[in-house]
């Protein structure tokens, strides 16, 4: 019998429909034999993360002929160099159209591989493996793949989904406490979209979540799963309620690239640009401005920022949202929110708007 820490989802999405399977303690490939045995197999990680975890899951690929590309670790690398490299290992391992890529890593590699598998002969099929809180509950699910340009962060990729995502929570014990904290900061996104209840259940088990109670884990990435597979199987392709999912990713962005990805991670910036939104959304009269507390107040508990306290002016923050790709005849697109739980699309905000609501988190 199964742990009872262990849990399966499916997103369905017609012929791309896949399994998120959820365990405790090692790398479920028996459960999804048939997509890659007798296949070649590329196992994407980086120098981090293969040490720790690669040998393991190459013994759970049984009897498969596996190569391995290891890239240097981090959000500044994930550019055309590392997805180009991808490429060269797959062809120096002569890997057809049938055959598979499988990402082992946090969400720079989920994201990378996935392009990989996108582009190499017009698509083929990939496997995530998330290993971050953050890969784990948002990056490995649902099918946006690609990489970073100079410009902008992640101007570059595709839509292609997976065909299995393994989840094994023992990984987040080597996980540093900050990168665990940043997952928090996307946690607490899907509770801002439209799961109120979620907010408090966070904040019920905050300790038990900073403790890594495994089976507290394994509801929250669980419940963190669910809440996207919904909106997935909505809307595939954002063209409407997914873009509900880029709650505080505008100003998140924006924080990144100025920072030239050195200064906020993922989840931080994310949790920054959540309360950014929830400052915008009480100065343009949607809520009140005990939204922006209660967010702050559960964001500081996991040891997220929730100030601007980088050398960014206001005004370079705004100037790189501008390349936003939700940015329609230069006015902002953003998610904003009627209450906890109430986000919304709000198309044409002003940049003197944007202004205001950042120099407020200053
Ligand atoms: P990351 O991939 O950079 O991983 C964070 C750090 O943790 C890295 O240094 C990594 O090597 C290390 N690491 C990973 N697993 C580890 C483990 N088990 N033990 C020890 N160290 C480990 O960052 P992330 O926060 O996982 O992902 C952020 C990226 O995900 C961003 O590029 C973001 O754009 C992307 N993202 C994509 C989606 C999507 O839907 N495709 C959603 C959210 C975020
Ligand atoms: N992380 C945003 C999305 O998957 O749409």
């Amino acid at each position: 019998m199964k742990n009872q820490t262990s849990k399966q989802l499916e997103i369905n999405l017609g012929q791309r429909s896949y399994p998120i399977l959820i365990n405790p303690d090692g790398f479920d490939l028996a459960a999804i034999e048939p997509l890659w045995s007798g296949k070649k197999v590329l196992l994407v990680s980086n120098d981090v993360v293969a040490p720790l975890y690669a040998e393991a899951v190459i013994d759970a690929l049984e009897g498969c002929d596996v190569k391995c590309c290891v890239l240097p670790d981090g959000e500044v690398h994930k550019n055309s160099t590392s997805w180009l490299a991808i490429l060269d290992a797959m062809a120096a391992h002569g890997m057809t159209r049938t055959d598979l890529l499988v990402s082992l890593g946090g969400g720079v590699i989920c994201d990378m591989t996935g392009f990989a598998a996108a582009s190499w002969m017009r698509g083929i099929d990939f496997i995530q493996i998330p290993t971050t809180l953050l890969s784990q509950i948002d990056a490995s699910v649902g099918g946006k793949t690609g990489i970073n340009h100079a410009q902008g962060k992640n101007l570059i990729g595709a839509f292609h989904q997976p065909r299995a995502v393994i989840i094994n929570t023992a990984t987040l014990n080597t996980l540093p406490a900050r990168e665990f904290a940043a997952g928090i900061g996307e946690a607490v996104k899907y509770g801002g979209i439209n799961q109120a209840q979620f907010i408090d259940w966070l904040s019920t088990k905050q300790q038990a979540i900073l403790e890594h109670s495994a089976v507290v884990l394994s509801e929250l990435i669980a419940q963190c799963c669910a809440f996207k597979v919904q909106v997935v199987e909505q809307d595939e392709k954002e063209q409407g309620v997914r873009a509900l999912l880029n709650l505080g990713h505008t100003f998140g962005h924006a924080l990144e690239t100025a920072t030239n990805y050195q200064g906020y991670l993922h989840g931080e910036a994310v949790a920054l640009g959540m309360v950014m939104a929830a400052e915008l959304s009480y100065q343009l009269g949607y809520c009140d401005k005990q939204l922006r507390k209660t967010l702050e107040n559960l964001l500081q508990g996991f040891g997220l920022p929730i100030k601007l306290d980088k050398e960014i002016t206001a005004d370079q923050l705004v100037r790189l949202m501008r390349l936003d790709k939700k940015v329609q005849s230069g006015k902002h697109r953003l998610i904003l929110m009627k209450g906890l739980g109430q986000a919304f699309i709000e198309t044409g905000v002003e940049e003197s708007d944007l202004l205001n609501a950042i120099k407020a988190c200053t």
